[in-house]
C-alpha cells in the first residue's frame, strides 16, 4: 500500500484529500506542525518544514507527497514577508527537495492568474495580482524546476465541509470558495445570506469540489503525472448564479439570497482577480478524466452532507 505524506492533512482541502486517498486504497501520513490527540483518527508526524532534516525525516518514510500546507491568513502575509516566504516557498523547496525521487502533488490555486482571462488553459503562465497569488507562483517556480516526478494541481472556487473541523478558515470572502455551505446553512434556518457583488472580488471561477480534488490527486499519483493539472467542474459559473444553483439543488428558498457590497470587514487588502475561470481539457484528456458540471459537484456535495460520507465522481 502506498504511503502519501499529506503537508497540512488537518486543513479543510488536506482532510479531503487524506480521507480520499485512504478511500482509494492509500496510506495517508498527515504532516502537522504541532502534535495531534492521542485519538487522531489518521496517522500524522510533527513536521518543522523549514528545518531539512525534519522534512527529510517524515518524507522518507512515505512513496509521495501531496503539499497543502498553507499559511491561510492575507493579513499576516502582507505584514510578515519574510514569514510568508519561508512559510511558502522555502518550505515548498524543502519538501521538494526531500521527495525528488517520488511523485510530489504541490496544491496550487487560480489565483495564480490575473482575472482578466476567462477558461485559461493549463499551459498559461501566471500573472498573480497579490502576494498570495506571487507566494503560489513561486512554488509552481519549485516544482516546474523539478527533474521529474512533479505536479501541479491548480483548485479555486472550493465546495465542501472540512472533515476534522466544524467550520473551515472563512465562511465569505472576497475569493470564490467558502461562502456556498454558509449560505445553504442560513437558508435553511430562514435566514437571509447576502452575496457580495463587488468590484474588487473574485467574480467569476470554475469551482472546485474536495472529495474530487482527493481523487483526482490520487489518480495524479499513480500514474506519476508531471505538468499543471486544473482540478475543477469544467465549466465557470458566476457569484450570484453559484448562490442561486445552490439554492436550486438543496431545495431552498432563492428569495432568501441578496446580494450587496463588501461589508467594511470583509474588504481585501490589495488586488483581487475578477474572473479566474480555468479550463481542464488538457487535464481531462492527460488522466483520461470524466468530465462534471458545477451542478454535479453541488449534488455530490449535498449527499456528502446528507451522509457525512466522501463518494468521489473520479472513480478508482
Ligand atoms: N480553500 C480554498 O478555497 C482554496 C482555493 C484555492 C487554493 N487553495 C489551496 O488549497 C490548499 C489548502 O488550503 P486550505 O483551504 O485547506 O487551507 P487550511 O484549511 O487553512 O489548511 C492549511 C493547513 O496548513 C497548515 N498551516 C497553517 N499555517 C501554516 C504555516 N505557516 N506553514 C505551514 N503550514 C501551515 C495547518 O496545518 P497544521 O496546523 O496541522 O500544521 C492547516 O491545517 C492551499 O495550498 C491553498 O493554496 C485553497
Amino acid at each position: 500500500m502506498k504511503r502519501v505524506l499529506v503537508t497540512g492533512g488537518t486543513g479543510f482541502v488536506g482532510s479531503h484529500v487524506v480521507e480520499v486517498l485512504a478511500q482509494l486504497g492509500m496510506q495517508p501520513v498527515i504532516a502537522t506542525r504541532a502534535p495531534l490527540e492521542r485519538n487522531f483518527p489518521w496517522e500524522w508526524v510533527e513536521v518543522d518544514y523549514l528545518n531539512r532534516e525534519s522534512v527529510d525525516a517524515a518524507v522518507g518514510t512515505v512513496d509521495a507527497v501531496v503539499h497543502s500546507a498553507i499559511l491561510n491568513d492575507f493579513n499576516v502575509m502582507q505584514n510578515n514577508r519574510r514569514y510568508a516566504y519561508d512559510s511558502y516557498v522555502v518550505s515548498t523547496q524543502n519538501l521538494s527537495n526531500a521527495a525528488s525521487d517520488k511523485p510530489f502533488v504541490f496544491i496550487s490555486t487560480d489565483w495564480v492568474m490575473d482575472g482578466t482571462g476567462h477558461m485559461v488553459p493549463e499551459d498559461e503562465p501566471p500573472n498573480p495580482l497579490n502576494i498570495y497569488g506571487v507566494l503560489k507562483a513561486f512554488g509552481e517556480m519549485v516544482v516546474k524546476d523539478r527533474k521529474q516526478l512533479g505536479s501541479i494541481a491548480r483548485v479555486g472556487g472550493i465546495l465542501g465541509k472540512h472533515r476534522l473541523a466544524d467550520q473551515g478558515p472563512r465562511q465569505q470572502d472576497c475569493g470564490f470558495g467558502f461562502f456556498v455551505t454558509t449560505m445553504i446553512e442560513q437558508l435553511s434556518q430562514g435566514n437571509e445570506f447576502t452575496v457580495w457583488i463587488d468590484d474588487n472580488v473574485n467574480m467569476v471561477a470554475s469551482p472546485s469540489h474536495a472529495t474530487e480534488i482527493g481523487a483526482i490527486i490520487h489518480r495524479m499519483i499513480e500514474r506519476e503525472a508531471e505538468g499543471t493539472f486544473h482540478l475543477m467542474a469544467n465549466e465557470s459559473i458566476g457569484r450570484m448564479e453559484l448562490a442561486l444553483l445552490a439554492a436550486e439543488v438543496f431545495g431552498l428558498s432563492p428569495d432568501l439570497i441578496t446580494q450587496g457590497p463588501v461589508p467594511p470587514e470583509g474588504v481585501f487588502p490589495a488586488a483581487v482577480p475578477r474572473d479566474t475561470s480555468l479550463d481542464c481539457t488538457q487535464t481531462r484528456s492527460i488522466l483520461e478524466l470524466d468530465s462534471y458540471s458545477v451542478s454535479d459537484y453541488l449534488h455530490m456535495l449535498k449527499r456528502e452532507m446528507e451522509t457525512g460520507k466522501l463518494e468521489p465522481l473520479t472513480a478508482r
